[in-house]
C-alpha cells in the first residue's frame, strides 16, 4: 500500500531542526565494517529504508549488527559469506559497494548487476576496471558478477570520471593491497573524506580523500573502532529550501559549513540571507527567491546533482527565468511534469530544463518518482496555493527521517496517509 502526503500549502517553515547523519556516508562505512573482523560502533545512523536494507544484507553476510537509537554495533568476526542477495541489491543499488569489502575480506564476491533506477542506467564499468587493476579477476554472466583475488596488489589507477561509487570500491578493494594504490580523479564528495577517517579510526593507511588522488598503503589487519557520521548535507540543504520556499526562517543544527558551500551560494543568489552563529547555521528567506541564470549539477564541489529537484521546484516560484544542467545523471528531470501538473512553466530538452517563474503554484495530485523527486514536491506543495496529495512517498523515505513530522514541527500543514 503506497502512502501519501497530504500538503496544505502557504504556510511559513519556521524554527530550529538537527541534521542527522549522511545516508551517502553510512552506507560505504558500513560495508567497510567487513574489513576489519572486529567491533564497529557507528553514531548518528539515520533510520532510513536504504540504511535498514544495508543492515539486512549485512546480517545475511553473516555480520551481528545491534540498533540503539541512532547508533549502530556492528561485528563482523564471524564467518562472511562472499554471496550478496540479488533481491537485497536490486532493492538498493548501492549496495554494489560491497563489492569492494567482500573482495578485501574473503578475497572473492558474487553479487547481481545492480540495473538502473529511477535517475538512469548506473553503469558500473568504472568500479569493475580499478578492481581489475588491483588484480581482481571478474567474470560476468547471466547479469551476475564473481569476483576473485587472490592476491591484491596495489596499483595506480586513474578514473576516466570521478565515480562516488567507483572511488569508494577501489578505496575498500585496496586497504589490504599489497604496497600503494593511488585513485586520480577520485570523487571528492565529503562523504569519501568521511570513509577515509573511518576506514584510518580502525587502522587502515589511507590520504587525499577530498582531493583529486587518493592514496592507500596496503596493511595486514585492521581493529575496533568508533565514529560518527557526518550530518547529511542533501538533506541539510532540502529543509533550507523548504524554508525558502516559503518565505521563513530556519536555525539548522550539526552542520559542517564547509560541505554546504555549493548549496549556500545557490540559496543566496536566489535572495536568502544565510549566516553562521554559535555552531548553527541560519537561513532567512525573501517572500519571493530570484531567479538564477545557469545551474549545472557537478561532482563535488559543484553543485550537487542531489540538490537539483529541489531547487528547480524553488525556481518554479522565482522571479525570472533559470537554466537548469542536470550534467551528471542522464534522466533526473521526473519531478518536472509533475511540477507543471502545479503550474510551474518548464520545458526538459535532455539534460537542460528553462525554468520560467511563476507567481503561484497550485496544489495538484502529483507522484513521487524518485527520492529526491519526491522531496522537491513536498517543497513544490509547501508553498502552492491549495491541497497538493502526494502519492508513492515510500520513495521519499529512502533519504530522508520523517520528513513530515520534521516539516510539522516547523509550522507545516502535512499529514500521512
Ligand atoms: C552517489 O551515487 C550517491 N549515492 C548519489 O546519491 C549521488 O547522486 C551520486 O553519488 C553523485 O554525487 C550514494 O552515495 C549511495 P557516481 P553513485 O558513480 O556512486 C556515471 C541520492 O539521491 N558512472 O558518482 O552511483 C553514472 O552513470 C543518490 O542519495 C559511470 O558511467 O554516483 C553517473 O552518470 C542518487 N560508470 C555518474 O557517473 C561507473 O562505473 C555519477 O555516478 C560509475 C558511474
Amino acid at each position: 500500500m503506497l502512502s501519501k502526503y497530504i500538503i496544505q500549502g502557504g504556510r511559513e517553515i519556521n524554527g530550529v531542526i538537527r541534521i542527522g547523519g549522511a545516508k551517502n556516508s553510512v552506507l560505504p562505512i558500513f560495508a567497510a565494517t567487513i574489513l576489519s573482523g572486529r567491533k564497529s560502533i557507528i553514531h548518528d545512523c539515520p533510520i532510513l529504508k536504504d540504511v535498514e536494507i544495508m543492515i539486512d544484507i549485512l546480517k545475511v553476510l553473516g555480520c551481528s549488527v545491534k540498533r540503539e537509537g541512532h547508533t549502530v554495533i556492528i561485528d563482523t568476526s564471524g564467518y562472511i559469506e562472499y554471496e550478496v542477495p540479488d533481491i537485497l541489491v536490486r532493492k538498493m543499488r548501492s549496495s554494489i559497494v560491497l563489492l569492494g569489502a567482500l573482495i578485501s575480506r574473503v578475497k572473492k564476491a558474487k553479487i547481481c548487476f545492480p540495473g538502473g533506477c529511477d535517475i538512469g542506467p548506473r553503469p558500473i564499468d568504472l568500479h569493475l576496471k580499478g578492481l581489475e587493476q588491483l588484480g581482481v579477476k571478474i567474470n560476468e554472466s547471466h547479469g551476475t558478477i564473481y569476483c576473485e583475488a587472490s592476491d591484491l596488489k596495489g596499483a595506480d589507477i586513474h578514473l576516466d570520471y570521478p565515480s562516488v561509487g567507483a572511488t569508494e570500491n577501489i578505496l575498500l578493494a585496496s586497504v589490504f593491497a599489497k604496497g600503494t594504490t593511488t585513485i586520480r580523479n577520485a570523487a571528492k564528495e565529503p562523504e569519501i573524506g568521511d570513509l577515509q577517517n573511518f576506514l584510518n579510526i580502525i587502522g587502515a593507511k589511507v590520504s587525499g580523500a577530498g582531493t583529486n588522488n587518493i592514496r592507500v598503503e596496503g596493511v595486514k589487519s585492521l581493529n575496533d573502532g568508533e565514529h560518527t557520521i557526518i550530518p547529511d548535507r542533501i538533506v541539510a540543504g532540502t529543509y533550507m529550501a523548504a524554508a525558502a520556499s516559503t518565505g521563513g526562517n530556519l536555525e539548522l543544527q550539526n552542520i559542517n559549513v564547509e560541505h554546504m558551500q555549493p548549496i549556500i551560494a545557490k540559496l543566496k543568489e536566489m535572495g536568502c540571507d544565510i549566516y553562521f552563529k554559535d555552531g548553527s547555521m541560519h537561513i532567512t528567506s525573501p517572500k519571493r527567491l530570484r531567479a538564477v541564470d545557469i545551474v549545472r549539477t557537478l561532482p563535488y564541489p559543484g553543485f550537487p546533482t542531489d540538490m537539483q529537484a529541489p531547487i528547480v521546484a524553488l525556481l518554479s516560484k522565482a522571479k525570472g527565468t533559470s537554466i537548469m544542467i542536470e550534467t551528471v545523471f542522464e534522466n533526473r528531470f521526473k519531478h518536472v511534469e509533475d511540477l507543471i501538473c502545479m503550474g510551474a512553466n518548464i520545458k526538459v530538452d535532455g539534460r537542460i530544463a528553462i525554468i520560467r517563474g511563476r507567481s503561484r503554484l497550485t496544489g495538484a495530485n502529483v507522484t513521487a518518482r524518485d527520492l529526491r523527486g519526491g522531496a522537491a514536491l513536498v517543497l513544490a506543495g509547501l508553498s502552492a496555493e491549495g491541497t497538493t496529495v502526494l502519492d508513492a512517498v515510500e520513495h521519499i523515505d529512502r533519504g530522508y527521517e520523517d520528513i513530515h513530522l520534521h516539516l510539522q514541527q516547523l509550522g507545516a500543514d502535512i499529514v500521512r496517509i
